[in-house]
């Protein structure tokens, strides 16, 4: 595995892979702390791709002032490591003065789409990954890029960004990974102290809960928003509730009668780390 700590030898060792006669390039962005979710993105990138780059950097344009940019896990050789162990080709690991030196001022923004969930609660948020974003694009110049789906809203933000502004790459969006408990992976778990890691998996317990009540035959959005909010405040008490919304898988503008695929998206501050999580609910497809 190489190691690429600059843009130009990113671009020097995917030019090398494709002189060689690598045909798909493919990128996983991450920010490090690597987990089960993480490499399972990687490991989706290894069978859809002959050449896999991973890129580690804490981007600190998408965290808020308040947020928890300094306190953000950061495991560099365990990431090393694992990244090595599972094929990577090269890990893209550029330093804060890399991508933003002195002079820097361009912000990628996408309307709309950014508005909502979590754009609401972090403003800013998404103009900080979409920046980010754009770069790593520019600078691996991946064919594919593989996004987790417990950021769902960052994944159909950063597709909206790429037709846009004609990026050649196609995002592909893999599944959440999940703990035993139903809890969905995510590097700001570790932060949770043992009471607040005992109630996480109130965020997915009130997602099934939703899909039941749509299952049993609920289509107000308000009544199911009314029950996830109540089974958090009783599972989770250590939490505040961030938000609870039902809305359109592509447009997350929120609806209020389910008559189709919704997605049911939550986020809960605990003391220590604000969770995510979020469910596709279907009232057409059979109760599991
Ligand atoms: O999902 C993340 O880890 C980050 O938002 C990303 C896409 C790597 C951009 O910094």
């Amino acid at each position: 595995m190489k190691l690429a700590r600059t843009v130009e030898a990113v671009r020097q060792a995917v030019r090398d892979a494709r002189d060689g006669g690598a045909r798909h390039v493919g990128l996983v962005p991450t920010m490090g702390a690597l987990h089960r979710g993480h490499y399972s993105l990687i490991d989706a990138a290894g069978r859809g791709c002959d050449f896999v780059v991973v890129s580690i950097f804490v981007n600190p344009t998408q965290f808020g002032p308040g947020e928890d940019y300094q306190e953000y896990p950061r495991s560099w050789q365990a990431d090393c490591a694992g990244c090595e162990s599972r094929g990577v080709d090269v890990l893209f690991a550029p330093s804060v003065e890399e991508m933003y030196p002195e002079g820097f001022a361009t912000t990628v923004h996408v309307a709309g789409l950014t508005e909502g969930l979590c754009g609401r609660s972090r403003p800013g948020h998404f103009d900080g990954v979409c920046t980010i974003v754009s770069k790593l694009f520019n600078a691996v110049g991946p064919d594919v890029a593989f996004f987790g789906a417990k950021d769902y809203q960052q994944a159909v933000v950063v597709r909206r960004m790429v037709a846009d502004l004609n990026m050649p790459v196609r995002i592909e969006l893999c599944p959440t990974v999940r703990e035993a408990d139903g809890l969905a992976l995510s590097s700001r778990n570790q932060r949770l102290s043992p009471a607040e890691r005992a109630q996480a998996p109130a965020l997915f317990e009130s997602l099934r809960l939703a899909r039941e009540l749509v299952a049993g035959g609920q289509r107000a959005a308000a009544e199911v928003v009314a029950e996830i909010r109540a089974c958090l405040e009783r599972r989770a008490p250590l939490g505040r509730i961030d938000y609870v919304e039902i809305v359109h898988p592509d447009t997350l503008r929120a609806v209020e009668e389910i008559d189709g695929a919704v997605l049911v998206a939550v986020a809960v501050r605990f003391a220590s780390a604000r969770l995510i999580d979020n469910m596709l609910v279907d009232p057409s497809a059979p109760a599991d």
